[in-house]
């Protein structure tokens, strides 16, 4: 079950919004509007989010991605639609209710996260918990575990200009992880990093979510992060999302034009897995080798296979093995079971058509089976 829904969210900024919702839904586009001074700034975004899941929210400068995300903790409101968190409807909070959601279950990590100078980090790690009242002692000791989390242990009495910038924006993750909010909001928190610290902190990232099983909206314009870290993935464009899907989804089947022109320098070697491109084993099964062998069953598939990989292993790794023999790669599971196969003539076709469109119908029931994760940082 989703925990975070947003249904139908318009964010307009200007005169007479409501109006220029009724006319977007009536076709107009955001240029239109703008002619009378008015933005469409999220129009008719929708989207869904599960426990334990990172949904990236990607998009290039003035997509509407951080007015997305304000909407999603109430610091705005919709013009028009609903945000629901575990059932509840945001959107018709009292004020007072609102901040009562937003300190208790709801955290915001910022691309430039303001620490508070004269505090310690101890102290800034424990601000989301002072201001919801909880006792010096106890939100000390749920700070400094949240310090530890992070990597920072060992700095609580420090002061903040004593910290790198990375160093810093740990801190306000901590911050954000001392309250226990469960869902997460993360607007381009690590942009501001160096490239090797923010490979790092996002590392950091995929690792405390598999023990702490966030609900996390993470918002970036950067491909490479939405890849390596979205479970799920929106691509905005001009206010509206114009496709949601796993990584490999919006590599494999971009929704239109603008998606396929914006993925195009991905190196899909590295970023699609095997996984992701196999083929069932049925398909190998019954064919025989150029050497006369007879692929009748699994194992003899096996055996006769120049390599077996994991559904997890990049394509890059696959050309070596490919280029040896012309009986297809094995691809097995994370309990060694035998789950697919990869043919080379499969693996070129990838490479050699790089992220067409797909019709509509198509593109909207992409699943497969036994899907492969994407690995990152291409
Ligand atoms: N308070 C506001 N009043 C008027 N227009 C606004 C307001 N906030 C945002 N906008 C407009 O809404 C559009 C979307 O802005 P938003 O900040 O959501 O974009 P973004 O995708 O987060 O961009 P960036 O990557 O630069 O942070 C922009 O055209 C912006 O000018
Ligand atoms: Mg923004």
């Amino acid at each position: 079950m989703s925990r975070l829904q947003a249904e139908h969210l318009y964010k307009v900024f200007g005169r007479r919004p409501e109006d220029a919702v009724r006319q977007l839904q009536g076709g107009a586009d955001r240029t239109e509007l703008r002619a009378d001074g008015t933005t469409a700034a999220v129009i008719d975004a929708s989207i869904e989010v599960d426990e334990g899941q990172i949904f990236v929210v990607m998009g290039l400068s003035g997509s509407g991605k951080s007015t997305l995300l304000r909407m999603l903790n109430g610091l705005l409101e919709p013009t028009a639609g609903t945000v629901r968190f575990d059932g509840q409807d945001l959107t018709s909070l009292s004020g007072k209710e609102l901040r009562r959601v937003r300190s208790e279950k709801i955290s915001m990590v910022f691309q430039h996260f303001a620490l508070f100078p004269h505090r310690s980090v101890l102290e800034n790690a424990a601000y989301g918990l002072e201001v919801q009242g909880v006792p010096r002692a106890e939100r000390e000791r749920r700070a400094t575990e949240a310090l530890a989390l992070t990597g920072l242990e060992g700095w609580e009495k420090s002061w903040p200009d004593e910290l790198s910038g990375g160093m810093q924006q740990r801190v306000g993750l901590a911050r954000a992880l001392a309250t226990d909010a469960d869902l997460l909001l993360m607007d381009e928190s690590f942009s501001a990093l160096d490239p090797l610290i923010r490979r790092d902190m996002q590392d950091q990232l995929l690792e405390l979510q598999k023990t702490l099983k966030k609900t996390i909206v993470f918002i970036t314009h950067d491909l490479n992060e939405a890849m390596r870290l979205g479970d799920k993935i929106a691509v905005m464009r001009d206010g509206r999302i114009v496709q949601t899907g796993s990584a490999e989804d919006i590599l494999v089947r971009p929704a239109n034009d603008y998606v396929a022109s914006f993925i195009q320098d991905v190196d899909r070697t590295k970023v699609l897995t095997a996984g992701a491109v196999m083929d069932e084993v049925g398909t190998v099964l019954g064919s025989t080798t150029d050497k006369g062998t007879k692929l009748g069953t699994a194992a003899e598939f096996r055996a006769a296979a120049p390599a077996t990989v994991g559904v997890d292993t990049p394509l890059a790794e696959l050309f070596v093995p490919c280029s040896t023999s012309t009986v297809p790669v094995a691809v097995t599971d994370a309990q060694g079971e035998l789950v697919g196969a990869v043919p080379v003539a499969k693996l070129l076709a990838v490479l050699g058509e790089p992220g067409r469109p797909e019709p509509a119908a198509e593109a909207a029931a992409p699943a497969t089976a036994a899907k492969g994760k994407v690995i990152a940082g291409a």
